[in-house]
């Protein structure tokens, strides 16, 4: 059986090389029909890599047209080249990623998504690949002019956050440790309803990954963020715990690309370049 497994891996390891020589890199699993002479028997010979993502999180994962794209989208598909595998991005509620990933529904969770000690009792992590930083969004008038104003005593601010995220997790902990109502946090299926709640006056901050932020920022008339950062916190793909193969190929692969350079100039051009 593992021979059998070793020839297929051989085989599309093969295919994908061919593949690559003979078409160039054209993005995600979509096979052009230019290329379907050479592409469709070896294509299907390729092992998938299913990754769940939440693709309302721009710049690691948006939708350009029908296409997800962004630095996640392509940081995974160099791995999945890398590794002779095809990519196939599935967009899934965030809160629904781990347990799709822990149940075996997708071979990696991969969403601008923050290593947590928490989180590291469900799934395994990969390297860190990126950093992030919870910073908070207001309205361009707000009253609000930090961090410390939303936790104050007194204050009773009404904060948006995509559900389940860290932006969440960490400011419900602090509301509750500051003795402030649950009701005063509304958790939005993503971080364009929460950002949307905020500009019609629904609630008066969002608390989200600061790349998130400036591009939901630069999209929205009347909206800033904050100077104060919350709290800095590392990215990393997470897969099934007993799912210790896939993890190292792919986090093998992953620490390449990090060595020469390769994520570095994804992230560049999503991030540094604009
Ligand atoms: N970094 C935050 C977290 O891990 C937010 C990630 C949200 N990602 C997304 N694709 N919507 O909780």
């Amino acid at each position: 059986m593992k021979k059998i497994l070793a020839i297929v891996l051989a085989v599309a390891m093969i295919a994908s090389v061919a593949m690559l020589a003979g078409c160039g890199n054209n993005g995600t699993n979509a096979t052009k029909a230019s290329d379907a002479a050479t592409t469709v028997e070896t294509a299907s010979s390729k092992a998938k890599l299913t990754m769940a993502t939440n693709a309302y999180f721009p710049p690691y994962e948006y939708y350009d047209g029908e296409k997800i794209v962004g630095i996640d989208a392509e940081v995974a598909q160099a791995i999945a080249d890398k590794l002779g595998m095809e990519l196939e991005i599935v967009d899934i509620e965030f809160d629904s990623i781990i347990t799709g990933v822990q149940t075996g529904k997708y071979d990696m969770g991969m969403a601008g998504m923050t290593v947590t000690d928490e989180r590291k009792q469900s799934v395994d992590f990969s390297s860190s690949y990126a950093t992030g930083i919870q910073s908070v969004i207001v309205k361009e008038d707000s009253a609000i002019k930090s961090v410390d104003d939303i936790l104050a005593k007194d204050a009773t601010y009404k904060v948006g956050v995509q559900l389940s995220t860290t932006g969440d997790i960490y400011i419900s902990d602090d509301y509750e440790k500051a003795g402030k109502s649950a009701d005063l946090i509304t958790e939005f299926q993503t971080g364009n309803d929460a950002v949307a709640a905020l500009s019609s006056g629904k609630v008066d901050a969002v608390v989200i990954d600061n790349e998130p932020a400036k591009s939901y920022v630069a999209a929205t008339k009347g909206l800033k963020i904050l100077d104060t950062e919350y709290v800095s916190e590392d990215y990393a793909i997470c897969f099934a715990k007993n799912n210790t193969e896939l993890k190292d190929k792919v986090n093998g692969a992953l620490e390449e690309l990090i060595k020469d350079g390769t994520v570095k100039s994804i992230v560049d051009k999503y991030i540094n370049a604009k």
